[in-house]
Formats: C-alpha cells, sequence, structure tokens
C-alpha cells in the first residue's frame, strides 16, 4: 500500500486531543500516516473547538488558508470535524467550498468509511447526525499504540447541565459515562504501552455513572488506583455542584490520586452565578475548598473565570475578585464572555461592552499574578516529585554532537509536580542516551527558584519506585 499522509490540526480541549489521536489511529489501518507538513498531506482533517466565538472564528481562519492547497492538489481531501462541525453542518460548504467533509462529535468512528468513500467518487459527505446516547464504539479503540508517558482517558461524553452561556450540550449531546471495564481496560492498555499518567477527561467528571446508575467516579478512581503500574491520575473538569464528600476524600484515600482539582467557579457572585444556571452559591464554592484543603492541605486549586456575563455590575465583578483572593488559586484560566448560539445567555439583556470586558479581564489576569506567584514561591525548599516529560525546549545543546555522544552536563529537562506544577531543572550526570533517558523518570527535584509560570531546581536523586505513597 502506498504511504499516504495524514495532518490534523486540534483546537481546543483536551477531549478533542484525545479524539484526534482517535482519529489518527483509525485512520493507520487505511495506510495513513501522520505528518506536520501541510504540503505532504493526502488528508487534512480540522478538529475545531465553538466553545467561545474566538475559537470559532480560528477555525474559519485555518481553513481559509487551505483553499490555495486543494487548488494545487485537487485529490486532497479536507474535513471539518468537532463542534463547529456539529453546529454548521451544511452552512461550512457554503462558507468553505474547498471542503469534502463536514464530520460531527459523534462521528469519528464512521470516519474510515467516509474517507474511503471521498476518495473513491470524490462527493461530499456530511454527517453530523447525533444520538440520544453515543456508543459503546465511539468512546474509543482500546488497542492503540501510545508513545507518551501521560495519557487522556475520556470516560464521559456530552454534558446534561446546560449552563446558560454554554453550547456544549447542543454540540456534544447528553451526558453519557463510558463503563468501568471498558475504562479500565484502556488504562490498563496504556500501562502495558509504557504509559505512568492518566488524565480522565469528562464536561463534568464528577456526576460519572450516576445517570447510569453505575460506579460511582470516587469509585471509578478507586478501580484505577489498583491498575499496577500506573503511577499518577489526574481528572478534568469538575462541576462544583457534584463534588461529592465521598469523592474529597479520595484525595485523601487514594495513593496515586494527584492532589490536584480544576474546579471552575465562574463567578463569585451569587445573582452571576444564578443566571448562569450553576446551581451553587458563592458559600458552596467555598465550603467546597476549604474541605478539599482540610482533607488534603497541599491540594492545587484551579479555577475558570468568565467575565463580562450579560448584567455583570461593577458589585458583581468585584465579588469575583473577592473570591479569588478568599480562596487564593494556583492557577487561572478567565475568559471574557461571548455569545454562542443555541446558549440562552445570548439573548439575555445586560450585554457588557467589549471595552469594559477587556478591562476587568486584565483585572483578573493582574490579581491572579501574584497569587500564582505566591504559591509557587511557597514551593522554594521543598522536594518535589517530577514526572519528566522531556528535554526542555530550546535547549543551547542537546543532540550530544559536541560530546562523543554524551549529552552536554548542562541539558535541562522539565515535568510536572503532583500538584501539575511546571518545574524545569538542569540534569549535571552525563547520560549517554539523550533525549531518552529522563523522559518518563519519577525524579526527586528540589525546588530553588520560583518563576510566574514554572519552578526550577536540582535533582536530588532518581525516585524510579513506583509511587506507592504520596505522589
Ligand atoms: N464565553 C466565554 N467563556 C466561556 N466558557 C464556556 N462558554 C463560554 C462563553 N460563551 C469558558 C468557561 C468554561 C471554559 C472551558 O470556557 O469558563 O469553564
Ligand atoms: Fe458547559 Fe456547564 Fe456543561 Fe461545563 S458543565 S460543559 S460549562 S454546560
Amino acid at each position: 500500500m502506498n504511504s499516504k499522509y495524514l495532518y490534523i490540526n486540534t483546537m481546543g480541549c483536551q477531549m478533542n486531543v484525545y479524539d484526534s489521536l482517535q482519529i489518527q489511529h483509525r485512520l493507520a489501518p487505511l495506510g495513513y500516516n501522520p505528518t506536520e507538513e501541510l504540503s505532504r498531506a493526502d488528508v487534512i482533517l480540522v478538529n475545531t473547538c465553538s466553545i467561545r466565538a474566538k475559537a470559532e472564528q480560528k477555525a474559519f481562519s485555518f481553513l481559509g488558508r487551505l483553499a490555495p492547497l486543494k487548488e494545487f492538489n485537487p485529490q486532497l481531501i479536507i474535513g471539518v470535524g468537532g463542534c463547529v462541525a456539529q453546529q454548521q453542518g451544511r452552512a461550512i460548504f457554503k462558507r468553505m467550498p474547498h471542503v469534502d467533509l463536514v464530520f460531527g462529535t459523534q462521528a469519528v468512528a464512521r470516519l474510515p468509511k467516509m474517507i474511503e468513500r471521498i476518495t473513491a467518487t470524490r462527493r461530499r459527505i456530511l454527517d453530523v447526525a447525533m444520538d440520544e446516547a453515543p456508543r459503546a464504539q465511539d468512546f474509543a479503540l482500546n488497542t492503540y499504540q501510545f508513545d507518551g508517558i501521560s495519557a487522556f482517558v475520556t470516560i464521559m461524553r456530552g454534558c446534561d447541565n446546560y449552563c446558560t452561556y454554554c453550547v456544549v450540550p447542543y454540540v456534544r449531546g447528553r451526558e453519557t459515562s463510558r463503563p468501568e471495564e471498558d475504562i479500565l481496560n484502556e488504562i490498563r492498555h496504556l500501562v502495558s504501552n509504557g504509559v505512568r499518567e492518566v488524565t480522565l477527561l469528562g464536561q463534568n467528571v464528577n456526576s460519572y455513572g450516576l445517570k447510569e446508575s453505575r460506579s460511582s467516579f470516587a469509585q471509578l478512581l478507586t478501580g484505577i488506583n489498583a491498575v499496577e503500574g500506573l503511577d499518577r491520575i489526574r481528572f478534568t473538569t469538575s462541576h462544583p455542584k457534584d463534588l461529592s464528600e465521598e469523592l474529597i476524600g479520595s484525595f485523601a484515600r487514594l495513593d496515586k490520586l494527584c492532589p490536584h482539582i480544576h474546579l471552575p467557579v465562574q463567578s463569585g457572585s451569587n445573582a452571576v452565578l444564578d443566571r448562569m444556571n450553576r446551581r451553587y452559591t458563592r458559600v458552596d464554592y467555598l465550603h467546597k475548598a476549604a474541605l478539599l484543603r482540610s482533607i488534603c492541605p497541599d491540594i492545587a486549586i484551579t479555577s475558570d473565570i468568565i467575565v463580562g456575563f450579560p448584567g455583570e455590575t461593577d458589585t458583581d465583578f468585584q465579588q469575583t475578585l473577592d473570591l479569588i483572593a478568599e480562596v487564593e488559586f494556583d492557577n487561572l484560566f478567565a475568559f471574557i464572555y461571548s455569545d454562542r448560539p443555541d446558549a440562552p445567555a445570548s439573548h439575555f439583556r445586560g450585554k457588557v461592552p467589549d471595552a469594559m470586558k477587556k478591562e476587568r479581564l486584565q483585572a483578573v489576569l493582574e490579581f491572579q499574578k501574584g497569587h500564582t506567584l505566591k504559591k509557587n514561591q511557597a514551593l522554594v525548599g521543598s522536594i518535589q516529585k517530577v514526572l519528566v516529560d522531556g528535554l526542555s525546549k530550546n535547549q543551547p545543546e542537546n543532540d550530544g554532537s559536541s560530546t562523543g555522544g554524551l549529552s552536554t552536563a548542562q541539558e535541562s529537562w522539565s515535568g510536572r509536580t503532583a500538584t501539575n506544577k511546571i518545574v524545569h531543572f538542569i540534569n549535571a550526570v552525563p547520560s549517554p542516551f539523550p533525549n531518552q533517558t529522563l523522559t518518563g523518570r519519577l525524579m526527586d527535584i528540589m525546588i530553588e527558584r520560583a518563576m510566574p509560570h514554572c519552578l526550577w531546581g536540582r535533582p536530588l536523586h532518581q525516585h524510579d519506585e513506583p509511587l506507592g505513597k504520596g505522589v
């Protein structure tokens, strides 16, 4: 079979990263190899995100740039998938006549057949069918090859929460949990491929299994914790209203569960939270954050904030800043509210002017900067276990060519603490296997310097036992 090349542009969230990997594995039997060179590709797929208006604009601007490639090579197949595809469907063909395929969020398993059909007939295909619930085969292939040390695993799809600003329930469908055994099989398979860390994905992992009356999320975590050879478990995203005491207790109970939770609060004002349909109050949130810290004092808490939600007053915004000060998040992602078609808030009155939204965004980011640095500084002098994910970027010399095959003494590596902070360190011990030796190792690093976005440290000794206690 002739080698063919597949280029995937993945936009947006981790769910899309996972789906793109699934696409890659599903198209491999057709002879498609991944490439990072657009000009080499026989198939270009754009896995889009529509959570905010900006993400959608980015997708269309990338698609626009593909038109000349298609003109140059009419055999090229261009496909658009993900949330924008789901939402806009056929309209994409009109706006982008060079597109051959529009496939929705539940069409990934059908992709190989569609690509074969387009290759044979050169006719366009639209597949944005959405079932009430995705079927088992839509979740994942359990037998793919995986090269990294850290992998995403989808445990549920869709969302039933209907936050009024959010497009997800309309483009990803109803919330459906994947069977526990299926998840465990995928994780065991990944571990046998060398994976040491998994991040469980879902729009709201805290409600895992509730609808299907299966095991709870905390029970699922207990099962995963028992997988031999796995060192670290992470998950994202959590909805504060569904964060149970059982789950909070897991942070004390499960040795592989990393002490980090991403718990989007969105706003510190009860009035805004109510209009967002978040179904918790500011006090509920503060209470859960305090409980997390009492059960697990070192836990890192990160969050999402939306500024400029319709009707957000100066007082509402001040309450958000107050909440940020009270919780002292380890890190924060802040977004300017944008109207999404279908989402009810797009019809709400009291739209906040753009200039004010920008001002509020800057104010949140500035305010948080100090907290992030303070949290990082608190780790100076501590010893952190770091799972090394590779050489740091922008190495001055990292090919070992000037040292007869040995890596240089100044090689710097990076990885993450259990609390998900990036750590860079210089490996003083020359290694005969540059690029490989430390990747995937768990090392004790003495933290010496704190920066706003990362930490720098010095390796003490290599900690390469399975984690067992205290990630
Ligand atoms: N406008 C701005 N931010 C949004 N988010 C979701 N929908 C919107 C929107 N319409 C943010 C929320 C969510 C994160 C993934 O994206 O903060 O937690
Ligand atoms: Fe969107 Fe709310 Fe569901 Fe998150 S929980 S995906 S913000 S509707």
